[in-house]
């Protein structure tokens, strides 16, 4: 199958209204989209993506309406995130309704529910009578695609269109959220483009992270993933280098290069903002995975704003921890 990267929405409506596979630009990283209301579109995600069958899908939504259409109840304490951050990179789980197959869930009886915060994907979703399942638009196990490029590399030849909105402005994919068994507290179970301090600031009060890797709520939070071909190795890259200072190795810095001759070294943000390193971290994996190199070496961010998933993804996406 030839695959057409295109700016066209009623091209991307058309495929998708005939149960093809499109990918679509949001503001965290590209999905690969199908019409969520019908299983067997649904399965050519899990072929294509080479996904395993228990690893449940994101609803995309076009409105806040519709999420009491998707889901049983709304608890309380949800309500300001909805109010303030949908459409943004947030992504909340609640009890699915009827209206929902059980592929999309994998079987669970919660859904994952979330408004992107991109114009072109929002003018598709609202000119589409159904809502967008749609994960990652990367081969199971492999960084995330930031660009139609990326999405291209990874799927082309498999979907027979890709909607290109330009590169995605965060960059990491959507905080995942629910709520405890009392209805009382938020619970993050994925870090992401919605940091922890500004969900609390939002809800005024402390969340509970709950961020399982071993038998995971999120079964995509399994620890390989986001992974390069070139092993990775993350921490303090002076120390790492101690050890592999005879091979081909890249040093991926945070916010300065290093003064040592490395066979490339990539600059993730000259200016120190954790929103730029987080933007740039996919497509610098990607490029640096490419060239060649034994080994790619990474710094961790502090753990503050995006710092924490900015790591999350660095820890799993390490050689080591495959
Ligand atoms: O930013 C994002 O969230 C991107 C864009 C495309 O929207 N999507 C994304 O999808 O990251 P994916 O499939 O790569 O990651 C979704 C995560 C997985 O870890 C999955 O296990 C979890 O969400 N998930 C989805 N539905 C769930 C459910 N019903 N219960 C628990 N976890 C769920
Ligand atoms: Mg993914």
């Amino acid at each position: 199958m030839k695959t057409i990267v295109g700016q066209d929405i009623g091209v991307a409506r058309s495929y998708l209204e005939a149960g093809e596979l499109v990918c679509i630009p949001t503001e965290t990283v590209y999905g690969l989209a199908a019409n969520g209301l019908d299983p067997f579109a649904i399965s050519k995600i899990y072929q294509v993506k080479n996904r395993p069958s228990f690893n449940p899908l994101i609803l995309h939504l076009g409105r806040k309406e519709e999420i009491s259409k998707y889901s049983l109840e709304i608890p309380n304490k949800l309500i300001p995130i909805i109010d303030q951050w949908m459409p943004g990179p947030v992504t909340i789980l609640l009890n699915k309704s009827e209206f929902v197959p059980d592929i999309v869930t994998a079987g669970s009886s919660k859904v994952a529910l979330r408004i992107p915060n991109h114009s072109t994907t929002l003018s598709l979703l609202n000119s589409l009578d159904f809502p967008l399942c749609a994960p990652s638009a990367n081969p199971s196990g492999y960084v995330s695609p930031t660009s139609a490029k990326h999405c291209l590399d990874g799927l082309g030849d498999k979907i027979p269109y890709i909607l290109d909105g330009g590169e995605t402005t965060l960059g990491v994919e959507s905080t995942i959220i629910g709520y405890d068994d009392n209805l009382k507290k938020i619970v993050i179970h994925r870090y992401g483009g919605l940091s922890i301090e500004m969900i609390q600031d939002t809800i005024l009060d402390k969340v509970i992270e709950h961020i399982h890797h071993d038998r995971p709520e999120t079964p995509g939070q399994l620890k390989s993933h986001y992974a390069t071909n070139t092993p990775l190795i993350c921490g303090d890259i002076l120390d790492i280098y101690k050890i592999y200072s005879d091979k081909n190795v890249v040093f991926i810095n945070l916010f300065e290069k290093k003064d040592i001759d490395v066979y490339r070294q990539y600059v993730l943000s000259k200016n120190s903002s954790l929103e730029e390193v987080a933007n740039q971290l996919f497509k610098v994996l990607r490029e640096a995975d490419n060239i060649g190199a034994d080994y790619l070496f990474c710094e961790y961010a502090d753990e503050i704003g995006l710092g924490k998933a900015i790591n999350d993804r660095l820890r799993r996406a390490q050689y080591k921890l495959k």
